[in-house]
């Protein structure tokens, strides 16, 4: 399947203006295989080292990770197999914890909608780094971000999937203890102080350049990206010290990191570091799973019936006929049910025999998405379960630990 019908496959707004300056940025020289990533937009087929150069970041090295090992005793799948890529500093951020200088996690969600599995991955990865390091963690929800860059999303839906969104944090099993939520438009008092320190030293030349803004933006966008920096810098104003921060996110946030990168040392605080995801692809293309095409995705919300519809009707690498499948073999690269499966259920033998599987011709697509059926429904009634139990454990998690209002 083509990926070209895939426009704006992540960002709900129609309005292409302010992400095309970096289309050329970042296509590859063959011009059949285009692909956009801004914090807005993931578009066509990603090639990741591509984005490592082009986004001036470091590949994660099988030295960096024997250190993690060291330190954290277990390797998470998700940096063995490589969903985490890409990083800024995290060699840095190891060695200072290492002399005893701890660092906050920092990661967010922008409420445009439910939550499905590609959502999940980064925040499994944030906890597995919360447990093993014993780090405290700055969740944002940047609700102002998706209010203002979405024409047709009013403030109360965005309330809504803020409430919704929140109960799958909390599903993933953060400690309340040592978390602490801050919703933009409710704890801004928290963010303010800060965002106009950096606000002040961002021109609009430089917001344009990273970002792609211009004459026809909506100005609350141009002013939004400082608060998206301030969370980088609060937990030295929270622990009264300079505080190393990392940050797991996909790669697409990327922009938001270097402008902070830039000014961090002119105010005092250390550049906060990155750890960069990859996008999990859809099940209808290549691109990123999104909230805005319900069949794309699988949501936590979403009841059996729906999840077996949706995986038994998905795109896979197979060939249109057995005889051609058991012939040439499918195409495992491609393939959304082999990827689902090697991130979130296979065991790394388990995959490589998947995959030789698949390509020698000896599986069919109906085994594999019979796996995935299998392995998806009884993960997602777990959480569902741990969505009921999050809804009285809300306060707890917020920054004032006061109730909110859904
Ligand atoms: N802008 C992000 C989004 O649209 C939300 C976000 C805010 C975020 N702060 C973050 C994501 C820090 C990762 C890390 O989803």
């Amino acid at each position: 399947m083509s990926n070209e019908n895939e426009k704006n496959i992540s960002f709900d707004n129609g309005d292409q203006n302010y992400n095309t300056h970096l289309i050329d940025q970042n296509n590859t020289d063959n011009s059949n295989n285009k692909f956009t990533v801004t914090p807005w937009e993931v578009e066509g087929n990603v090639d990741y080292n591509k984005l490592i150069e082009k986004f001036g970041t470091s590949a994660i090295t099988n030295e960096l990770i024997e250190k993690v090992k060291d330190i954290a005793g277990e390797v998470h799948p998700f940096l063995k197999n490589r969903y985490f890529f890409s990083h800024r500093d995290l060699d840095w951020i190891l060695n200072e914890y290492q002399k005893g200088n701890k660092f906050y996690l920092y990661t967010g969600r922008g409420p445009s909608g439910l939550i499905h599995l590609g959502h999940l991955m980064p925040w499994l990865f944030t906890k597995y780094l919360q447990d093993k390091f014993d780090v405290k963690l700055i969740f944002q929800i940047t609700d102002d971000e998706k209010f203002l860059f979405n024409d047709n999303r009013d403030l109360q839906t965005i309330n809504k999937f803020t409430f919704e969104n929140i109960l799958d944090i909390i599903a993933i099993g953060f400690d309340p203890n040592r978390t602490k939520i801050i919703i933009n438009t409710k704890h801004i008092n928290y963010l303010y102080p800060l965002s106009i320190e950096i606000a002040k030293k961002i021109t609009f030349s430089t917001a344009k350049a990273v970002f792609g803004f211009s004459n026809s933006t909506n100005i609350g966008m141009i002013g939004f990206p400082p608060l998206q920096s301030a969370p980088c810098f609060l937990p030295s104003l929270i622990e009264k010290k300079l505080t190393p921060v990392l940050i797991p996110a996909a790669i697409d946030q990327d922009p938001y990191w270097r402008i902070t990168r830039d000014i961090a040392e002119k105010m005092g605080f250390y550049k906060p570091a990155q750890i960069h995801s990859k996008f999990i692809p859809g099940l209808t293309s290549n691109g990123k799973m999104s909230s805005s095409k319900p069949d794309t995705a699988l949501f936590t919300i979403d009841d059996p019936e729906e999840i077996e519809k949706k995986v038994k009707n998905t795109f896979t690498g197979g060939q249109p006929t057995v005889a051609l499948q058991r012939k040439l073999g499918g195409n495992a690269d491609r393939c959304p049910v082999y990827w689902y499966l090697k991130y979130l259920f296979d065991s790394e033998e388990k995959s490589s025999e998947r995959y030789s599987n698949c390509v020698g011709g000896n599986l069919l697509c109906g085994e594999c998405k019979g796996d995935l059926i299998k392995d998806v429904k009884p993960f997602i009634s777990n959480i569902q379960s741990k969505r009921e139990k999050a809804k009285s454990l809300v306060k707890e998690f917020m920054i004032d630990r006061k109730d909110i209002d859904n």
